[in-house]
């Protein structure tokens, strides 16, 4: 059963309602703008193109981060490992320094921030950008990858943070 007409779009409670029962996995981006770092949690996360090697996110347009995002010559996409939580709650954080302890971080090659502890580092450069809905979709070409380890990952599910559990 859906609550509209065909043609129509759904209900905001209906379609929030629906998308929480997607299980994602949770990344931090991050980017140096002016040796300022900035860095925002999202789970929109995807991987696009293999050849070239692309990914990307959506990124909300009233989101304080994306001037900062925008502006920068390069970002880095921490993936978030199943203890990691805590850092997914802090970098969506407002009105807090996210990159101050207990936060571990370094410099990556190109400069943008590397959390420490993630299970992989993707250094991006931008590709394309495109306006859509209310959000702007972030296609990054591939730089640079550092897997680290295969430590679970961390989901998100129903507005909660847990972890996978591999059936054997
Ligand atoms: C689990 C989770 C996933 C999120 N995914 C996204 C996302 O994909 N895109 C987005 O724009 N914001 C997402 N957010 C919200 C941003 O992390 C947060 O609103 C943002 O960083 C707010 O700060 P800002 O205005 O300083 O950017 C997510 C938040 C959480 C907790």
């Amino acid at each position: 059963m859906t609550d509209t007409m065909p043609g129509r779009a759904v209900g905001a409670e209906s379609f929030r309602r629906a998308l929480a029962v997607h299980a994602s996995g949770v990344v931090v981006i991050t980017a140096q703008n002016d040796g300022v770092p900035v860095g925002m949690t999202a789970t929109s996360f995807s991987s696009v193109s293999l050849e070239p090697p692309l990914v990307s996110f959506y990124v909300d347009q009233s989101s304080a981060t994306w001037p900062w995002l925008r502006t920068a010559d390069h970002f880095a996409v921490n993936i978030l490992s199943g203890d990691q939580a805590d850092l997914a709650a802090r970098f969506a954080r407002k009105g807090i320094d996210r990159f101050a302890p207990p936060t571990r971080w370094r410099p990556g090659p190109l400069g943008a921030p590397l959390l420490q502890d993630v299970s992989a580092h993707l250094v991006c450069l931008p590709y394309e950008t495109a306006d859509v809905g209310d959000h702007v979709l972030v296609v990054g070409l591939v730089a640079d990858v550092r897997t680290h380890g295969d430590d679970r990952p961390l989901l998100y599910h129903q507005g909660r943070f847990g972890q996978f559990h591999p059936q054997d």
